[in-house]
């Protein structure tokens, strides 16, 4: 696993756009697993940017989210469809055809699983996966006690998620208890991945997923496992790590 700490959240996400920006001019076609949270946003602007100067086009490029709550409208403002159109797509060069986020409002949300997948497939699987990291070691919303080859699947959220994204509703009640999300096993099949975090707050998964034992507890530790992934984090982030890394 790689590991680059960056000065701080600009630095971080300048970083990651690069790294995006780069493999998109490489493949304009990229098929790319995109993530929500205050931690990509950093990223997105960057993209936005690069795009609008010219540098990288999305004409080509295909999304697929890692997740969606159950039950929000696509256009309820904390829903993650919602985010995207708002932080990414509704600036860029894209074709909203190509992106994908799963639909928490399906009536059947199994098949609605079962054809997030299927799609992923038929888009020759995901070459670049964006991630960001829960407080609790949770990607996308791969929760603690999340199987390393779970596939895409409606899942509880845990109680300390709920707590911390409680920040963005009116109300701890307004978070829903559920979401679609991708799973362990499809975030590791994607051909390359890149986690990015921030803030001290994020240390300690930090630390778990990168220098701990692989295990279900630190859904992130998994990645380990993985033969491409970078994790592009600020200083505090990096903070409770023990090792010596690449500096940017
Ligand atoms: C949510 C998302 C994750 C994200 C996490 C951290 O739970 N499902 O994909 O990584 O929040 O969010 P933030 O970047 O705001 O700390």
């Amino acid at each position: 696993m790689k590991v680059i700490v960056c000065k701080d959240y600009d630095a971080m996400s300048r970083k990651a756009g690069e790294i995006f920006a780069e493999r998109i001019k490489a493949k304009p076609g990229l098929v790319l697993g995109l993530a929500t949270g205050s931690t990509p946003e950093g990223l997105y602007a960057e993209l936005i940017r690069m795009n609008k100067a010219g540098d990288v086009s999305f004409k080509e490029v295909r999304t697929f989210n890692l997740d969606e709550y159950v039950g929000l409208e696509p256009g309820h403002d904390q829903s993650y469809r919602y985010f995207m159109n708002a932080k990414l797509f509704d600036h860029v060069d894209i074709d909203k055809a190509n992106t994908r986020v799963p639909n928490g409002k399906a009536d059947d949300l199994a098949s609605e699983c079962a054809a997030y997948e299927e799609a992923m497939k038929a888009a020759g699987g995901v070459d670049l996966q964006l991630l960001g990291i829960g407080s609790n070691g949770h990607v996308g919303f791969a929760e603690p006690g999340s199987p390393s080859d779970g596939r895409t699947s409606v899942v509880d959220l845990t109680e300390s998620t709920i707590k911390d994204n409680s920040r963005l509703f009116a109300s701890t009640g307004d978070v829903p208890r559920q979401a679609i999300s991708m799973g362990i096993g499809t975030i590791l099949e994607s051909r390359q991945v890149v986690l990015v975090a921030n803030k001290e707050s994020k240390a300690d998964a930090v630390a778990r997923a990168i220098e701990g034992e692989p295990t279900t507890d630190c859904p992130a530790s998994f990645l380990q496992g993985h033969p491409d992934a970078t994790f592009v984090i600020d200083e505090a982030a990096a903070s409770k790590l023990k090792g010596e890394y690449e500096r940017a």
